[in-house]
Protein backbone atom coordinates (compact mmCIF):
# COMPACT_ATOMS: atom_id res chain seq x y z
CA UNK A 1 0.00 0.00 0.00
CA UNK A 2 1.21 3.26 -0.60
CA UNK A 3 0.97 5.98 1.74
CA UNK A 4 0.73 9.38 2.04
CA UNK A 5 0.04 11.90 4.31
CA UNK A 6 -1.31 15.74 3.87
CA UNK A 7 -1.91 18.16 6.43
CA UNK A 8 -5.31 19.30 4.62
CA UNK A 9 -8.11 17.90 3.05
CA UNK A 10 -7.30 20.60 -0.22
CA UNK A 11 -3.65 19.04 -0.42
CA UNK A 12 -4.88 15.52 -0.12
CA UNK A 13 -7.64 15.32 -2.59
CA UNK A 14 -5.50 17.37 -5.28
CA UNK A 15 -3.16 14.66 -5.06
CA UNK A 16 -6.17 11.98 -5.38
CA UNK A 17 -7.61 14.39 -8.17
CA UNK A 18 -4.43 13.66 -10.16
CA UNK A 19 -4.39 10.25 -9.55
CA UNK A 20 -8.14 9.96 -11.00
CA UNK A 21 -6.86 12.14 -13.93
CA UNK A 22 -3.79 9.74 -14.67
CA UNK A 23 -5.65 7.15 -15.20
CA UNK A 24 -8.75 8.68 -16.99
CA UNK A 25 -6.01 10.19 -19.41
CA UNK A 26 -4.99 6.56 -19.93
CA UNK A 27 -7.60 4.90 -20.69
CA UNK A 28 -10.48 7.27 -20.75
CA UNK A 29 -13.29 4.71 -21.03
CA UNK A 30 -12.55 3.19 -17.30
CA UNK A 31 -14.72 1.94 -14.60
CA UNK A 32 -14.19 4.19 -12.46
CA UNK A 33 -16.54 2.98 -8.63
CA UNK A 34 -17.26 6.00 -6.57
CA UNK A 35 -17.59 6.43 -2.85
CA UNK A 36 -20.45 8.54 -1.65
CA UNK A 37 -19.83 10.94 1.62
CA UNK A 38 -17.24 13.52 3.08
CA UNK A 39 -13.71 12.27 2.15
CA UNK A 40 -14.28 12.34 -1.54
CA UNK A 41 -16.01 15.69 -2.04
CA UNK A 42 -13.13 17.94 -2.44
CA UNK A 43 -11.81 15.01 -4.63
CA UNK A 44 -14.78 15.23 -7.18
CA UNK A 45 -15.24 19.08 -6.82
CA UNK A 46 -11.39 19.27 -8.15
CA UNK A 47 -11.81 16.94 -10.99
CA UNK A 48 -15.50 19.06 -12.09
CA UNK A 49 -12.76 21.90 -12.45
CA UNK A 50 -10.50 20.10 -14.59
CA UNK A 51 -13.55 18.94 -16.31
CA UNK A 52 -13.98 23.07 -16.90
CA UNK A 53 -11.01 23.51 -18.70
CA UNK A 54 -11.23 20.51 -20.73
CA UNK A 55 -14.15 19.87 -21.79
CA UNK A 56 -15.62 16.25 -22.80
CA UNK A 57 -12.86 14.89 -20.69
CA UNK A 58 -15.12 11.80 -19.25
CA UNK A 59 -17.46 11.81 -21.38
CA UNK A 60 -16.61 7.81 -21.83
CA UNK A 61 -15.68 7.03 -18.04
CA UNK A 62 -18.48 4.71 -17.07
CA UNK A 63 -19.58 5.12 -13.08
CA UNK A 64 -20.73 2.31 -10.76
CA UNK A 65 -21.78 3.46 -7.70
CA UNK A 66 -20.04 1.29 -4.18
CA UNK A 67 -23.11 1.48 -2.03
CA UNK A 68 -26.99 2.99 -1.89
CA UNK A 69 -29.02 3.32 1.41
CA UNK A 70 -32.40 1.02 1.40
CA UNK A 71 -35.82 2.36 2.69
CA UNK A 72 -34.77 6.41 2.07
CA UNK A 73 -38.35 8.19 2.47
CA UNK A 74 -37.01 10.71 -0.02
CA UNK A 75 -34.23 10.59 -2.80
CA UNK A 76 -32.48 13.41 -0.43
CA UNK A 77 -29.60 11.87 1.24
CA UNK A 78 -28.73 8.78 -1.19
CA UNK A 79 -25.85 8.28 -2.95
CA UNK A 80 -28.08 8.38 -6.12
CA UNK A 81 -28.65 12.22 -5.42
CA UNK A 82 -24.83 12.57 -4.20
CA UNK A 83 -23.39 10.97 -7.67
CA UNK A 84 -25.61 13.07 -9.47
CA UNK A 85 -24.91 16.15 -8.03
CA UNK A 86 -21.12 15.90 -7.46
CA UNK A 87 -20.15 13.35 -10.24
CA UNK A 88 -22.49 13.20 -13.11
CA UNK A 89 -23.59 16.23 -13.74
CA UNK A 90 -20.35 18.67 -13.02
CA UNK A 91 -18.77 16.12 -15.05
CA UNK A 92 -20.95 15.90 -17.56
CA UNK A 93 -21.32 12.41 -17.44
CA UNK A 94 -24.00 10.44 -19.87
CA UNK A 95 -26.47 8.58 -18.12
CA UNK A 96 -25.84 5.09 -20.69
CA UNK A 97 -22.54 5.92 -18.68
CA UNK A 98 -24.06 5.06 -14.99
CA UNK A 99 -24.95 2.09 -13.29
CA UNK A 100 -26.71 3.20 -10.49
CA UNK A 101 -28.17 0.61 -7.95
CA UNK A 102 -32.46 1.10 -7.85
CA UNK A 103 -32.92 1.57 -4.15
CA UNK A 104 -36.37 0.79 -4.96
CA UNK A 105 -36.60 -2.23 -6.56
CA UNK A 106 -39.19 -4.63 -5.03
CA UNK A 107 -36.90 -7.26 -4.72
CA UNK A 108 -33.48 -6.21 -3.56
CA UNK A 109 -31.96 -9.68 -4.09
CA UNK A 110 -32.35 -9.68 -7.72
CA UNK A 111 -31.28 -6.12 -7.85
CA UNK A 112 -27.83 -7.66 -6.50
CA UNK A 113 -28.06 -10.09 -9.28
CA UNK A 114 -28.27 -7.36 -11.62
CA UNK A 115 -25.60 -5.75 -10.66
CA UNK A 116 -23.83 -8.27 -10.15
CA UNK A 117 -24.34 -9.35 -14.05
CA UNK A 118 -23.62 -6.15 -14.95
CA UNK A 119 -20.00 -5.94 -13.31
CA UNK A 120 -19.46 -8.92 -15.00
CA UNK A 121 -20.24 -7.50 -18.11
CA UNK A 122 -18.67 -4.17 -17.55
CA UNK A 123 -15.83 -5.33 -15.17
CA UNK A 124 -13.72 -5.06 -13.64
CA UNK A 125 -13.49 -1.85 -11.78
CA UNK A 126 -10.41 0.11 -13.45
CA UNK A 127 -10.35 2.52 -10.48
CA UNK A 128 -12.40 2.62 -7.10
CA UNK A 129 -12.54 5.43 -4.95
CA UNK A 130 -13.02 4.50 -1.50
CA UNK A 131 -13.88 6.12 2.02
CA UNK A 132 -13.21 4.67 5.48
CA UNK A 133 -15.54 4.19 7.96
CA UNK A 134 -15.14 5.02 11.46
CA UNK A 135 -15.36 1.51 11.99
CA UNK A 136 -13.42 0.52 9.53
CA UNK A 137 -16.38 -0.59 6.91
CA UNK A 138 -15.67 -0.15 3.21
CA UNK A 139 -19.17 1.25 1.48
CA UNK A 140 -21.37 -0.96 3.61
CA UNK A 141 -19.13 -4.12 4.44
CA UNK A 142 -19.58 -3.87 7.73
CA UNK A 143 -16.65 -5.89 10.00
CA UNK A 144 -18.88 -9.27 11.04
CA UNK A 145 -17.32 -12.76 11.54
CA UNK A 146 -18.20 -13.56 7.98
CA UNK A 147 -17.55 -10.83 5.22
CA UNK A 148 -19.45 -10.83 1.47
CA UNK A 149 -17.87 -11.17 -1.38
CA UNK A 150 -20.12 -9.84 -3.76
CA UNK A 151 -23.23 -7.39 -4.56
CA UNK A 152 -25.52 -7.99 -1.07
CA UNK A 153 -27.93 -6.24 1.49
CA UNK A 154 -25.95 -5.09 4.03
CA UNK A 155 -27.67 -4.61 7.78
CA UNK A 156 -26.12 -1.01 8.55
CA UNK A 157 -23.87 -0.27 12.21
CA UNK A 158 -24.27 2.02 14.08
CA UNK A 159 -22.00 4.01 13.01
CA UNK A 160 -23.36 3.76 9.43
CA UNK A 161 -26.38 5.07 10.62
CA UNK A 162 -24.70 8.06 12.49
CA UNK A 163 -23.73 8.99 9.02
CA UNK A 164 -23.77 12.71 7.73
CA UNK A 165 -25.37 11.74 4.56
CA UNK A 166 -28.46 11.01 6.43
CA UNK A 167 -28.55 12.98 9.65
CA UNK A 168 -32.00 14.56 8.05
CA UNK A 169 -34.10 11.91 7.47
CA UNK A 170 -36.58 11.19 9.84
CA UNK A 171 -35.79 7.65 10.28
CA UNK A 172 -32.64 5.96 10.00
CA UNK A 173 -32.43 3.29 7.63
CA UNK A 174 -30.78 -0.13 8.79
CA UNK A 175 -29.76 -1.66 5.12
CA UNK A 176 -27.80 -1.14 2.36
CA UNK A 177 -26.81 -2.11 -1.16
CA UNK A 178 -23.09 -2.61 -1.32
CA UNK A 179 -20.48 -4.12 -3.28
CA UNK A 180 -18.88 -6.74 -1.52
CA UNK A 181 -15.15 -7.57 -0.84
CA UNK A 182 -13.96 -9.42 -3.49
CA UNK A 183 -15.84 -7.05 -5.95
CA UNK A 184 -13.48 -4.35 -4.27
CA UNK A 185 -10.35 -5.85 -4.63
CA UNK A 186 -10.92 -6.57 -7.87
CA UNK A 187 -10.33 -3.16 -8.77
CA UNK A 188 -7.43 -2.50 -11.05
CA UNK A 189 -6.36 -0.10 -9.15
CA UNK A 190 -7.53 1.35 -5.29
CA UNK A 191 -7.97 5.00 -4.22
CA UNK A 192 -8.54 5.30 -0.40
CA UNK A 193 -9.49 8.81 0.64
CA UNK A 194 -9.27 8.92 5.03
CA UNK A 195 -10.20 12.32 6.21
CA UNK A 196 -12.25 13.20 9.01
CA UNK A 197 -12.79 12.97 12.84
CA UNK A 198 -12.94 9.63 14.65
CA UNK A 199 -11.02 7.58 11.97
CA UNK A 200 -7.35 6.88 13.95
CA UNK A 201 -8.01 3.80 15.13
CA UNK A 202 -9.81 2.77 11.67
CA UNK A 203 -7.07 3.81 10.16
CA UNK A 204 -4.26 2.23 12.87
CA UNK A 205 -5.93 -0.93 12.12
CA UNK A 206 -5.35 -0.77 8.81
CA UNK A 207 -1.74 0.53 8.57
CA UNK A 208 -0.86 -2.16 11.09
CA UNK A 209 -0.98 -4.87 8.37
CA UNK A 210 -2.78 -7.48 9.99
CA UNK A 211 -5.92 -8.52 8.30
CA UNK A 212 -8.90 -9.42 10.47
CA UNK A 213 -12.75 -8.80 9.31
CA UNK A 214 -13.76 -6.97 12.20
CA UNK A 215 -12.21 -4.23 10.29
CA UNK A 216 -12.76 -4.99 6.86
CA UNK A 217 -10.21 -2.01 5.07
CA UNK A 218 -7.78 -4.21 6.41
CA UNK A 219 -7.98 -6.27 3.74
CA UNK A 220 -6.63 -3.68 1.24
CA UNK A 221 -3.10 -5.15 2.39
CA UNK A 222 -3.66 -8.22 0.18
CA UNK A 223 -4.08 -5.92 -3.43
CA UNK A 224 -1.03 -4.53 -5.03
CA UNK A 225 -2.30 -1.35 -6.56
CA UNK A 226 -3.36 0.78 -3.37
CA UNK A 227 -2.88 4.69 -3.43
CA UNK A 228 -3.99 5.96 0.61
CA UNK A 229 -3.86 9.56 1.30
CA UNK A 230 -4.51 10.27 4.49
CA UNK A 231 -5.55 13.79 6.44
CA UNK A 232 -3.45 14.12 9.73
C1 LIG B 1 -20.32 5.65 4.64
C2 LIG B 1 -20.46 5.08 3.24
C3 LIG B 1 -19.14 4.85 2.57
C4 LIG B 1 -18.22 6.01 2.88
C5 LIG B 1 -17.86 5.94 4.35
C6 LIG B 1 -17.03 7.09 4.85
O1 LIG B 1 -21.09 4.95 5.56
N1 LIG B 1 -21.24 3.89 3.18
O2 LIG B 1 -19.30 4.68 1.19
O3 LIG B 1 -17.07 5.91 2.09
O4 LIG B 1 -19.01 5.76 5.17
O5 LIG B 1 -17.76 8.29 4.82
P1 LIG B 1 -17.09 9.72 5.08
O6 LIG B 1 -16.14 9.93 3.98
O7 LIG B 1 -18.24 10.70 5.04
O8 LIG B 1 -16.45 9.66 6.41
Amino acid sequence: MNVNYFSNAEAMSRSAADIVLEEVRRNPELLLCTATGSSPKKLYQILAEENRQQMSLFQKVRIIPLDEWIGLPTPEGSCHTYIDEHILRPLQIPIEHYFGFNRDAAQLEKECGRIQELLHREGPIDVCILGLGKNGHLGFNEPADVLQPHCHIASLSPQSQEHSMIENTPSKPTKGLTLGMQDILAAKKIILVVSGEGKEKATQRLLSGDISNDCPASWLSKHDNVDCLIVN
